[in-house]
């Protein structure tokens, strides 16, 4: 088949989607399918006419990418697709309403709540030590972390939207899940000398991935189910990855979905194929398996 890979974008995850399409383009044919990449631009829709594709490979990030918008453009076209379909994405872009979800599901997850940004520019939204975060975002764009005894509220950039999710912050380690149909993968303890940010996700060193995380094993376990119960409860398909926190003071209990991420990296630092090499599916299977269950 005829594969479009779809990459870049205009989100603010656009540099990172670049690499994750060249990559996934070259595994693709390395793979042995006919790719052609298309930069994603309000062309789109004449560009995949031009191309004709038998199927699309959604290497995009963020918005319009990862929150439903391409997906309905492609449903529209009829042109089958990796990854999720337009309801799972648009809930798992929106960090509100995938809490919603999750509590649903049972799952667990850190309180927070959505303020003005204008007033958590003035005073505290929560006692520290806190998160600001965009409330639809990937990749660590636009967060602000407020230590134990910061002096006052962040200095919340003007690019940000209106209004920002505050969340109580949970001290501890960034743990890590990606799902592939039906299957947890594995838990990944990635370990930074700072903060997990955009930096360290995407500069090689940035962050050392320690497969599988070394920790307790119930805690292990939890991660395996939360991830997959996740997944299924947004409505997911082909791959996911979900983030957790885990305060390790706190036993199981300490243990916090953050979010899923329904277009999970595939650059050369991402979390996703590092598991995937890890239970013995090298990328350019990865890629050809996601291929092939968007065709099924
Ligand atoms: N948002 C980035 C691409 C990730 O979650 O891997
Ligand atoms: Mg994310």
């Amino acid at each position: 088949p005829k594969v479009a890979v779809l990459l870049g974008g205009p989100s603010a995850e656009r540099e990172v989607s670049l690499s994750s399409g060249a990559e996934c383009a070259k595994a693709l044919r390395q793979a042995g399918y006919e790719v052609v990449e298309i930069d994603a631009g309000q062309d789109l829709p004449a560009r995949l006419a031009e191309v004709a594709p038998d199927v699309v490979f959604n290497a995009l990030h963020g918005r319009w990418g990862e929150d439903g918008c391409v997906q309905g453009v492609l449903e529209w076209l009829c042109i089958p697709y990796t990854h999720s379909g337009v309801l799972a994405s648009a809930l798992a872009m929106d960090k509100t309403r995938s809490k919603q979800v999750y509590r649903n599901a049972g799952l667990p997850v850190v309180d927070s709540i959505i303020v003005p940004t204008e007033i958590a520019r003035k005073s505290h939204a929560l006692p520290p030590p806190y998160v600001v975060k965009p409330n639809a975002e990937g990749s660590s764009v636009g967060i602000y972390i407020v230590h134990d005894g910061a002096n006052g509220p962040p200095q919340i950039d003007d690019k940000m939207p209106s209004e920002v999710m505050v969340e109580t912050y949970v001290p501890g380690r960034e743990l890590t899940v990606a799902v592939l149909g039906d299957r947890a993968l594995g838990v990944t303890d990635i370990v930074t000398d700072g903060w997990y940010d955009y930096d360290a996700k995407y500069k090689a060193g940035g962050s050392r991935h320690v497969i599988p995380a070394d920790i307790p094993d119930d805690v292990a376990a939890a991660c395996l189910d939360y991830a997959l119960r996740a997944h299924q409860a947004l409505g997911c398909s082909g791959m996911s990855r979900t983030d957790f926190r885990w305060d390790e003071a706190r036993g199981l209990a300490g243990l916090f979905l953050l979010e899923t991420n329904t277009q999970p990296g595939m650059t050369p630092t991402s979390l996703a194929p590092e598991q995937a090499a890890a239970v013995g599916m090298d990328f350019p299977a990865l890629c050809a398996w996601l291929i092939e269950d968007a065709l099924c």
